[in-house]
């Protein structure tokens, strides 16, 4: 549930950007959006002008539009009842989501009425930053999802990869998780080398590494958490590997406040990974962020120019991956403050012998 009020700034952040760039309309395509600024959470489009909000669904979302505030039109085209309401509405200028569909675009532009004007990530940019309220929902998520891994972990080896994963994911949704923001990576022994693993028959074994990386929805927001296991002790090399990575963690979070430059984030890791001559065993980016996507703004790309802000959640995700060896990675989920970060996710980031 969102609450009016959030509603009503959200409205208003946009409607701000509507008047800064002359557009009397946009129309929102993207479903995450649409849910992040009304609520619902079903199929259909979403039209917002300077004094409207209206959502364009059908018949099977009828009852679930009735009982919320927002204005709606029931109907199965619904882009042609948008169209209506463009010339209804005398709209001369509707900005679209750039992400829309290459058909609806092509729609749009044969039969509206008003100019259609792209425009590239404006919600996901408000959605970057975090409410009071969203924050409490990803720690919620953080919270539910440690407690079943920390739970489970104690009879790891009385699974395959794919039975822990069914596991867990029967233990999240028990615990009140909604679903998962992606299938449960669990990869043990050699697979643990492939970073995103997808499940096998592999039984757990005494001596393996283990990753798990896992992201539940609680009220609609995800976390997103690794933590690597040993099962019955580990050789020094994995050892070694392991406090690398935690010193790269470390070091990362110790870094982190509102205005640091972005690029930083991965230099960083560099930094540390280079000094062991490891680098090159590092073979994804340093995080994301999360909300109510597993993926979403900012983006944590070497290349970024923009700095962190005060209220993003990111994920920070640095790992090593050897080839016949093994992989290790730790993942926390970090609220960005404007002195320094709070870390979300309440597990231990040491590497967890079983
Ligand atoms: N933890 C899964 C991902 O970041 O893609
Ligand atoms: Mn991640």
């Amino acid at each position: 549930m969102i609450s009016e009020i959030e509603i009503k700034n959200r409205i208003t952040k946009l409607r701000n950007y509507l008047e800064k760039f002359s557009l009397d309309g946009f129309l929102i395509t993207n479903k995450v959006n649409m849910k992040y600024l009304t609520g619902f959470d079903g199929d259909g489009l979403l039209l917002v002008t300077m004094d409207d909000i209206v959502i364009i669904s059908d018949e099977r979302y009828q009852i679930e539009l009735e009982q919320q505030s927002i204005n709606y039109i029931i109907g199965n085209d619904y882009l042609k009842q948008l169209m209506q309401l463009v010339s209804q509405k005398n709209l001369i200028a509707l900005g679209f989501e750039e992400s829309i569909e290459y058909e609806n675009f092509d729609y749009l532009d044969e039969n509206s009425m008003a100019d259609i004007v792209p425009v590239s990530n404006l919600i996901e940019t408000l959605r970057a930053i975090k409410s009071e309220s969203e924050i409490r929902k990803i720690k919620s998520a953080n919270q539910l999802v440690s407690d079943v891994l920390e739970r489970i972990s104690a009879s790891f080896s009385e699974y395959t990869e794919r039975d822990l994963a069914i596991e867990i994911d029967y233990l999240a949704k028990k615990a009140g998780a909604t679903g998962a923001s992606f299938s449960p990576i669990i990869a043990s022994g050699p697979n643990s080398a492939l970073p995103h693993s997808t499940v096998t028959s592999r039984k757990l074994q005494n001596h393996d590494i283990l990753i798990a990386d896992l992201g539940y929805f609680v009220e609609g927001y995800t976390c997103d958490i690794t933590r690597t296991f040993s099962i019955g002790r580990t050789s020094t090399e994995i050892q070694q590997l392991y406090s690398i990575v935690r010193e790269a963690r470390d070091e990362v979070l110790s870094n982190i406040h509102a205005g640091l430059p972005i690029s930083k984030l991965m230099q960083t890791v560099n930094h540390i990974f280079k000094k062991y001559h490891v680098e090159q065993y590092f073979t994804h980016g340093i995080g994301h962020g999360i909300g109510l996507s597993v993926h979403e703004l900012p983006s944590l790309s070497s290349s970024e120019t923009e700095c962190l802000e005060e209220n993003q959640v990111i994920t920070i995700e640095p790992g090593l991956y050897l080839q016949g060896i093994g992989g290790i990675r730790i993942e926390d989920d970090i609220l960005v403050t404007k002195k320094g970060f709070e870390n979300l996710t309440p597990m231990s980031a040491d590497l967890i012998e079983l």
